[in-house]
């Protein structure tokens, strides 16, 4: 095997490990070891006490063991490092400037197995297993459109896709990765539902990029992310990133201990970047980025719409003529009506016209529970709001809440908690007839809110 691919292993291996070059003894020293020379030899060839070598020698073998987590030595090094170029099989490429490299797979590596997945050479090198499966798509061209705009003429860097929990934001991204593959060298996707931390998602993320070893500090591991972004063309998913934001707090806010995602999206969006990320959320973030940058978008998902009807196809309700009211009334949120067209199914046998006799909103068990783990989220004055706007039978204006409100909170209280509303997707402002703004509540939201009031 050529000398010099191993010396360029070997150097970048311990750049990704280190930061740190071969320096000149070290290129020595391994040459040296490759030609199987003495350490007397290369001593004295190079007019150097064999002692200095000896040492430097057997430090650079400690740091190579480290790195590769086997023993490393003078009589094994070269068999070592040569198994590693053929298992990767000359998929070794440079990443970022020229003097500093580091491994990265690239796509020729054969995909993970995935449905999707085509191990084929001109698709991209998908790392989708974590993703759910998705088993109906039904309406949502126009998202769909607006995502590949945004993704490839555009080349937007960063965008949020949000949404209340449940209106389909996972089976939006999935379905999208369907449609553009070959736009893309890399799409990965991670969840963030178990709040990894900003070390371990990028320990876990990294090696879709690169292999065999990934750096061991943080501030390299975000700086060889960076460059491989810059330089591939990569779809990162981010889902559930409400995970990392403060419960108790208006919406938002990165915890403490999650600021380093805050810090590298923002250079993210901040970067020149070949790459973009799709940050999936129920809450969108307070920092902004989604707006406060060029090449960011953000997208807010509202119900299916008539597309909605298929789910109460796929359930076999009856009644047809009363399905627009069944959608109206669960604003064609696709999870609340495939719920609620169970329990029309389970308990009136699926007769809508049935269902629709009782007069309130009926949420199944599983969206209560869901609403109430995110209830406890709010803050004091967001649910006061939610509660003073849930009992109002008709659409209320922005002045009359902070009226009523004032007695509690000062304007400036009021006004970032119903802010907050909107970020989470239960507040929508819309505009009445005569130009003032009217808040309109989510209608689960506004059910749960009368039921805990009661
Ligand atoms: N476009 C769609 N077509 C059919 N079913 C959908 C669609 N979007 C969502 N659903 C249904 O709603 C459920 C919740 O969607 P999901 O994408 O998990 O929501 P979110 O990620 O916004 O919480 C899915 O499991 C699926 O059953
Ligand atoms: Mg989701």
């Amino acid at each position: 095997m050529d000398i010099a691919e191993v010396l360029k292993l070997a150097d970048e291996l311990l750049f990704a490990h280190s930061g740190q070059h071969l320096d000149y003894l070290q290129e020595t020293i391994l040459k040296g070891t490759l030609q199987s020379q003495k350490y007397a030899k290369i001593a004295s060839d190079n007019h150097l006490s064999e002692g200095h070598v000896r040492d430097r020698a057997s430090e650079l073998w400690q740091t190579l063991s480290d790195v590769l987590g086997e023993d490393v030595n003078k009589l094994n090094a070269r068999n070592i490092l040569e198994k590693i170029i053929i298992s990767k099989s000359g998929s070794i490429g440079y990443l970022g400037n020229e003097n500093k490299v580091s491994i990265s797979s690239n796509r020729m590596r054969s995909p993970k197995s995935s449905p999707l997945s085509k191990p084929t050479a001109n698709k991209p090198y998908l790392d989708i297993d974590n993703a759910p499966e998705i088993t109906a798509f039904y309406g949502r061209s126009d998202e769909l459109n607006t995502l590949k705009t945004w993704l490839i003429q555009d080349c937007s860097r960063i965008i949020t896709l949000t949404g209340i929990i449940g209106i389909g934001k996972t089976t939006l991204a999935i379905k999208l990765i369907e449609e553009i593959p070959t736009q893309f060298e890399y799409i990965v996707y991670r969840s963030l539902r178990y709040s990894p931390t900003i070390d371990s998602f990028l320990t876990d993320l990294l090696p879709a990029f690169i292999s065999p070893i990934i750096p061991n500090t943080l501030d390299r591991q975000v700086d060889v992310l960076l460059k491989f972004l810059r330089k591939h063309c990569c779809l990162i998913i981010i889902d559930d990133l409400q995970m990392l934001f403060q419960p108790g707090q208006l919406a938002g806010h990165y915890k403490p201990e999650f600021e380093g995602y805050h810090l590298l999206f923002k250079q993210i969006a901040q970067l020149s970047n070949a790459s973009s990320l799709l940050l999936i959320t129920s809450e969108q973030p307070e920092d902004a980025i989604a707006t406060r940058y060029k090449f960011t978008r953000c997208l807010k998902l509202t119900g299916l719409g008539e597309s909605a009807k298929e789910i109460l196809r796929d359930k076999e309700l009856s009644d047809e003529q009363m399905w627009d009211t069944l959608i109206e009334k669960y604003q064609s949120h696709p999870l609340c009506l495939e719920m609620t067209a169970t329990m029309i199914e389970e308990l009136f046998a699926g007769n809508v016209t049935d269902f629709l006799a009782y007069p309130s909103l009926i949420l199944s068990n599983e969206i209560g529970s869901q609403l109430s783990r995110v209830w406890v989220r709010l803050t004091e004055s967001e649910q006061e709001i939610v509660k003073y706007l849930a009992l109002q039978e008709k659409a209320i204006n922005l002045m009359e809440v902070l009226q009523v409100m004032f007695d509690r909170y000062n304007t400036e209280i009021a006004l970032n908690a119903i802010r907050s509303l909107k970020r989470r997707c239960f507040l929508e402002a819309y505009q009445n007839g005569v130009g003032s703004s009217l808040l309109r509540l989510d209608r689960t939201l506004e059910a749960y809110a009368r039921s805990i009031n009661n």
